[in-house]
């Protein structure tokens, strides 16, 4: 078969903590048949980009590029989470649209077209991810590369009108075409980019997920959805209860159940509204409260980006209006923690709460809402409270399955979660459980990379 080689912007280098789900399976996809994984180095570096740093460990090669300061804040900070983030969420109204950050993304997309490609043979099977590095394969082409090129969309096609609604849109969503096959979480996600395809784009839409450009290429899309180490996941979190960590917060609890969120501190994922929604379920059910704590772990995100620095100070505001508001000398409603933890201990502690809270406003996917699931004890299992807008909900229909909008919907479904029979919670907890040790991360992998191969 094939050697694979993997893109993306960061990159799992050997030492590094490698207990992302993806980061796992890319590696095994790597192991396979040997492989490379090319990617940024994790530096803003004085001086010039460029310098190439190597490594080896078995048949997978490592290379990180270095990109200076000025690059980083255009291509990173800027094009990429300034412009394409919140427009691929939907969130036509915190895009900040410059031509300088579109040249600084263009400009480090050729730089990793220009290491890349001495480095490829035609026989590789090339696959790039997520949206820093939509224009790579158009690049790499241009620079005479004819191997198989896939791209994976890790968050969410949006609406094509939003797509069009950004100046010079078709130059880069057409780049899009050069691929051979384009991964996304769900089929609403093809769906919408083959309206994009259609309507704006030039491109005619033909049968099975096939496209054609403009000139007369064709390529491929298709729903993959991503998923985690199910069974790796489920053995942790049964070993984590005797983790320190992990007693240290169930006796704190003092007997009370806990809810939990986990998440990036990022505008997508819904935290104001989430807080504002528990804040409606202790208003409104006064009997209930001082029996629920919410533990809310939020790490600090692209800290150097304004919006992400706003989100923290109104979450500071609210998390200590509800608390002011609601608190009891022995008790303390809404615990908020930016502080990351180990991904073992996170197993833990889902396994500990009684409610896991994934309320996204968009979400390509969300592999907490899979992972709390993995990691529940299958006699007293927890419940999921799930956006509908989260690509997982397309996969977790026994989850409570709410609008992340819809603050009494939110503080409903917590009322619910909060007081399900075990029977019930065993029943819910079971099919979905069941469904992704069928559709686990490996399986993901498997597949889109069986289709790539396959074109
Ligand atoms: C999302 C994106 C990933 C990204 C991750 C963390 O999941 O799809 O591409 O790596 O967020 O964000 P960061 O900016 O820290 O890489």
């Amino acid at each position: 078969m094939s050697r694979l080689v993997v893109v993306s912007n960061r990159v799992a280098v050997p030492g590094e903590n490698r207990a992302g789900g993806l980061a796992v399976a890319l590696h095994a996809a790597l192991q396979e048949n040997g492989g490379l994984w090319f990617g940024w180095s994790g530096r803003a570096v004085r001086g010039e980009s460029g310098a190439v740093h190597e490594q080896t460990e078995g048949d997978i090669r490592y290379v990180t590029l270095d990109i200076n300061r000025r690059d980083f804040d255009a291509y990173y900070n800027g094009f990429a989470n300034r412009t394409l983030w919140p427009l691929l969420h939907f969130r036509l109204d915190l895009v900040d649209y410059d031509r300088d950050t579109r040249e600084g993304y263009a400009r480090v997309n050729a730089l990793f077209a220009d290491k890349l490609a001495p480095q490829l043979r035609d026989s590789d099977t090339l696959w790039i991810h997520d949206y820093h590095l939509i224009p790579l394969a158009a690049l790499l082409r241009e620079r005479g590369v004819a191997c198989r090129m896939g791209f994976f969309l890790h968050v969410p096609m949006p609406s094509s009108d939003l797509l069009a609604a950004m100046p010079n849109h078709t130059r880069l969503f057409s780049s899009l075409y050069a691929y051979d096959l384009i991964g996304m979480q769900t089929q609403r996600d093809v769906e919408r980019f083959q309206d994009y395809v259609r309507l704006f784009g030039g491109g005619r839409v033909l049968n099975d997920g096939w496209m054609e450009a403009p000139g007369g290429r064709r390529f491929r899309a298709g729903a993959y959805p991503i998923s985690i180490d199910t069974e790796t996941i489920a053995t942790q979190a049964r070993a984590a209860v005797t983790k320190t960590a992990v007693k240290d917060l169930r006796a704190s609890l003092d007997g009370r159940a806990l809810a939990i969120g986990v998440d990036r501190l990022d505008y997508s994922k819904g935290l104001p509204e989430r807080f504002r929604g528990f804040e409606r379920y202790l208003e409104t059910r006064r009997e209930q409260r001082g029996k629920l704590t919410y533990l809310q772990i939020a790490p600090v995100s692209r800290g150097e980006v304004s919006e992400y620095q706003q989100l923290r100070q109104e979450l500071e505001q609210i998390a200590g209006h509800v608390n002011g508001a609601y608190a009891e000398p022995e008790w303390t409603p809404l615990r908020y923690v930016n502080r990351n933890f180990a991904h073992a201990t996170l197993t833990g502690f889902y396994r500990s709460a009684r409610i896991g809270l994934v309320t996204p406003l968009r979400d390509g996917m969300n592999l907490v809402a899979k992972e709390y699931i993995a990691s529940q004890d299958p006699d007293d299992p927890g419940v999921l409270v799930l956006s509908l807008l989260a690509g997982a909900a397309y996969e977790l229909k026994d989850a409570l399955l709410v609008n992340p909008h819809d603050l009494d919907g939110v503080a409903d479904a917590i009322a619910v979660a909060a007081t399900m029979p075990r029977d019930q919670r065993i029943e819910r907890w079971r099919s979905m459980m069941d469904h992704l040790r069928r559709y686990d991360i490996h399986a993901w992998r498997r597949s889109y990379l069986e289709d790539l191969r396959a074109l």
